[in-house]
């Protein structure tokens, strides 16, 4: 059964779609508690309409007890009440679609709360229950098993392994209230399918699936080794990410997309050691897209950037999928932060992103420049890798804060009832209503910007970019269609010939005839 879609059907949408990321606790605020909501988003789906984004990926928002921001799910069919209600997540697909917009769900298949009925049966029926099967229970090392079964750490800091009562163990990649699903079991598989089949029914055009390379475990749970250093994104296959067995999962779900109607998708949040080893999630039966990790981690540096671009593009023709681009999300610092050149720098970085074949990401707030907050109280984070021996350092808090809306104090038109992350006391030159009409504003730059992707025909499609000689520290290329992107990454300013008339520019700028200074920290867009 598919219900109704008012979105144009249309083929391959996703290969060249500009994605924009909900963060659904801090976009906008329906009920005035604090903690933006489904009703939030909904009257504010207009706003994404007028951005020019084509689809919206919302962040969490299932029933959970929020020990990691909604990525520990308790009933992965259930709406949390303090985001609202299925007749509220029903209406924001209907509104999104009726507004030519496309939704696409989190997914958490790696590992689910601590509250979710299988686990809670799974520790009430103590050691031997079948419900463990589903979960990865191990007996402790050591004369009384009172060490961890083997040597794997939490991503967010601390072993992997939490005892519980009974003097068993079990695995949890990240919070001990998110414990891992053991994906061997054919349970948890149909589970998945089913999972998938219900927000597909419901209308949803795809997912984005968390910690998709980490499902399936080596085979025992062998040690990943002494003084082995766990990073997010290592330079080895490590026992417990990107295993080959992954990839029959996806080729499974790819059966059920197939089976809708529209082209539904699904992108993998895929930390591998290398672009190759990401495209092997995209092979034309398994998933569409993946997040380009390489890239967000990319330094401003024009030789850099250039490498990064052709390994991933390199890296995605063999198997067809398109490129993805990412500068932001809602686990990094804020790439105006990030690149360590302001807001000049932030919004250079954006269009060259947004001139590269592929498909872009965005998260909430970068359309307003918005800084990483970087002087919360500790009192106020709620990240659990602060609590737990700095896994990340903390630092996830910092870019989640909630969105400002309008007026001049806080919470800027982000609800009624303030913010659950206080917001900056100098925020208001920042705010949507702020921004509106002026034309130097970082808001009106995306809206040109992603204005232009959707009517030229140089950008977002296809597969290439052709270099073009540029001086140190300048990368420029050719788009076939006419167009050419040139970015200054250096601090200083580069006289140029300007290849044609100037389409867009990150800054404002001085032409003279036929030859000017493109500004350090800079991209333009030419027309030939
Ligand atoms: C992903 C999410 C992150 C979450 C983690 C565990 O990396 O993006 O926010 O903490 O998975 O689910």
């Amino acid at each position: 059964m598919t219900p109704q879609h008012d979105v144009t059907p249309a083929t391959d949408w996703w290969r060249d779609a500009v994605i924009y990321q909900v963060y659904p606790r801090s976009f906008a605020d329906g009920n005035g508690d604090g903690m933006g909501d489904l009703a939030g988003i909904r009257s504010r789906l207009p706003y994404l309409r007028d951005l020019g984004v084509d689809a919206v990926w919302l962040s969490p928002f299932y029933a959970s007890p929020q020990a990691d921001a909604g990525y520990d799910v308790a009933d992965y069919r259930a709406i949390d009440p303090m985001f609202g209600t299925l007749p509220d997540a029903e209406a924001v697909i209907r509104d999104a679609h009726g507004l030519g917009l496309r939704i696409i769900v989190d997914l958490v298949p790696n590992h689910c709360s601590d509250q979710h009925a299988w686990f809670r049966r799974a520790l009430a029926e103590g050691p031997g229950s079948t419900l463990r099967e589903r979960f990865h229970f191990r007996k402790g090392r050591g004369e009384n098993g009172e060490q961890p079964p083997n040597d794997w750490e939490s991503l967010f800091g601390g072993p992997a392994w939490t005892r519980v009562p009974d003097g068993e163990w079990y695995l949890h990649l990240f919070a001990p209230e998110q414990p891992d699903f053991n994906w061997d079991h054919p349970a948890v598989r149909d589970e998945f399918r089913s999972v998938l089949r219900f927000w597909l029914d419901l209308g949803v055009d795809g997912f984005r699936v968390d910690v998709a390379h980490g499902l399936v475990k080596a085979p025992g749970l062998p040690d990943m080794g002494h003084g082995e250093q766990l990073r997010l994104l290592g330079n080895q296959v490590l026992p417990f990410f990107d295993q080959d067995g992954v990839h029959d999962i996806y080729r499974s779900w790819r059966t059920v997309l197939d089976e809708y109607a529209g082209d539904r998708i699904a992108v993998a949040e895929a930390w591998t050691p290398t672009v190759e080893r990401t495209a092997r999630y995209l092979r034309p039966d398994e998933l569409h897209q993946a997040f380009n990790f390489h890239y967000l981690n990319t330094d401003w540096d024009a030789a850099a950037l250039r490498e990064a671009i052709d390994t991933s593009l390199d890296a995605m023709r063999p198997v067809s999928a398109p490129t993805t681009w990412v500068l932001s999300n809602h686990d990094v610092v804020r790439h105006r932060t990030r690149l360590g050149g302001g807001l000049e720098r932030a919004r250079a970085a954006t269009l060259l992103m947004l001139a590269l074949p592929g498909s872009a990401y965005l998260y909430q707030g970068e359309e307003l420049g918005l800084p990483e907050v970087t002087d919360l109280p500790d009192e106020v984070r709620q990240d659990p890798s602060f609590f737990r021996d700095a896994g990340q350092e903390g630092l996830r808090d910092g870019c989640r804060v909630p969105l400002p809306w309008s007026g001049d104090v806080a919470p800027y038109g982000f609800g009624t009832g303030g913010s659950w992350l206080p917001q900056p006391a100098d925020w208001a030159a920042l705010t949507v209503e702020a921004q509106t009409g002026d034309p130097d504003s970082t808001l009106e730059l995306y809206r040109t910007a992603l204005s232009l992707r959707r009517t030229h025909p140089a950008l977002g499609a296809g597969a290439f970019v052709e270099w073009l000689d540029a001086p140190a520290g300048v990368v420029a290329f050719r788009r076939p269609g006419g167009l050419v992107c040139t970015v200054n990454t250096t601090a200083a300013p580069v006289r140029l010939a300007a290849p044609g008339r100037v389409l867009l520019s990150s800054r404002r700028l001085d032409p003279s005839d036929g030859d000017f200074a493109l500004p350090g920290d800079t991209t333009v867009w030419f027309e030939e």
